[in-house]
């Protein structure tokens, strides 16, 4: 099935939306009508035909406008691609792994051809046409991480495997929910995690270490995470914090419903074959409020989740003054019926 690209903006007039069939397919993330961090990890199998797991790597109807993002983001601050100069072989291993996942699964869009080391690579959406040898740098225009991942949906980080740790060494981040791969880079599991409430405490960051270091190439995982953002901005950094924070401060009974967005982060784990370094993908998808309640279960889960959910939570999530507003929108859209677990 062909996709339709939207043309639209993540910036100035928010043009984003999602289509009725992008909302019928958002990955909303809650089994439960409360919400607490868990080492909610499972194997990233292909899922239902059209669902955002039916792939390894989702594309999607906003593809073509958020690469056209992520240009922009790069084109003000280039520090948001970087790559430790021993994390190039790990490069090469994502760039391959993308190009022959989205070559697999999107024929229509993606055509990758080989002949030893030679490849050729042609992706139609964004009217690209490569020659080039696979682990030869100079014949590609950028770096192998920054050419692929220019190219794919999501932010992209690579960590190392040394010292029975994960070292995050290489990543192209222009989407993030308020973290920065500038600040972090070098920086090991725990200490990129340290800013997180209580998830220390509860043991997540200890389990999923140890489970990522014996992670198995073939063999992917994913996980969820989600927080919410003011107006469908993909890059809410800290570098410009002064350009989006403000907005925080600006909703209203009457805006909320259009500008707050639920920001899921469907994150996948890779090991590489050839680097033994580990991909996380995170791939960020956003709804609005108005298209969230077009699905009355989610409308009554959400609306639990976030009357409940600690407040030390909401505070590092970035929503807490605005709760009491989001609280009373959704309750809007709750009747009260009791809700199923596990959808
Ligand atoms: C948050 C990176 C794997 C759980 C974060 C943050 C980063 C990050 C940069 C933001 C921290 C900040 O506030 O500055 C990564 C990378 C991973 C990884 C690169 C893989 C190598 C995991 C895994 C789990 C996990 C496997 C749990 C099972 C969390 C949680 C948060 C978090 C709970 C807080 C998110 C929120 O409430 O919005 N991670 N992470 N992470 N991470 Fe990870």
């Amino acid at each position: 099935m062909s996709i339709e690209f939207r043309n639209e903006s993540f910036r100035d007039d928010f043009t984003y939306r999602n289509s009725p069939a992008a909302i019928k397919r958002f990955p909303f993330p809650f089994a439960e009508d409360e919400y607490m961090y868990s080492v909610n990890i499972e194997p990233h199998t292909p899922g239902r035909p059209g669902s955002v797991f039916e792939h390894a790597f989702d594309v999607d109807e906003h593809y073509v406008s958020e690469m056209r993002d992520r240009a922009m983001v790069l084109a003000e601050d280039p520090l948001r691609c970087q790559s430790l100069p021993h994390m190039t072989l790990a490069g090469w291993d994502l760039l391959e792994l993308i190009m022959e996942s989205k070559a697999r699964d999107y024929p229509d869009l993606f055509t990758l051809t080989k002949n030893g080391n030679r490849w050729h690579w042609i992706n139609r959406p964004l009217g690209i046409d490569q020659k080039f040898t696979f682990l030869d740098e100079t014949t590609l225009p950028y770096g192998p991480m920054e050419y692929i991942t220019r190219q794919a949906q999501g932010d992209f980080t690579l960590q190392d495997q040394r010292d029975d740790d994960l070292w995050m060494e290489a990543g192209m981040v222009t989407t993030q929910a308020d973290w920065s791969l500038d600040f972090d880079i070098g920086m090991r599991f725990h200490e990129w995690h340290a800013p997180v409430p209580r998830a220390h405490q509860l043991g997540v960051f200890d389990r999923a270490l140890k489970f990522l270091l014996k992670l198995q190439h073939g063999a992917p995982v994913r996980r969820f995470n989600w927080t919410m953002t003011v107006d469908p901005l993909l890059d809410t950094s800290p570098e410009n914090y002064p350009k989006w924070g403000p907005s925080r401060a600006s909703l209203t009974p009457e805006n909320i419903g259009r500008r707050m967005h639920l920001r899921v982060e469907l994150q996948t784990l890779f090991r590489l074959p050839r680097s033994n370094a580990i991909a996380f993908p995170i791939r960020c998808y956003l709804i609005s409020f108005d298209e969230l309640v077009t699905v009355p279960k989610w409308a009554r889960r959400l609306h639990r989740v976030i009357k409940t959910i600690p407040e030390d939570l909401a505070t590092y999530k970035g929503f807490q003054r605005n709760r009491e507003l989001m609280v009373n929108y959704l309750a809007q859209h709750d009747d009260g019926a009791p809700t199923s677990p596990g959808w």
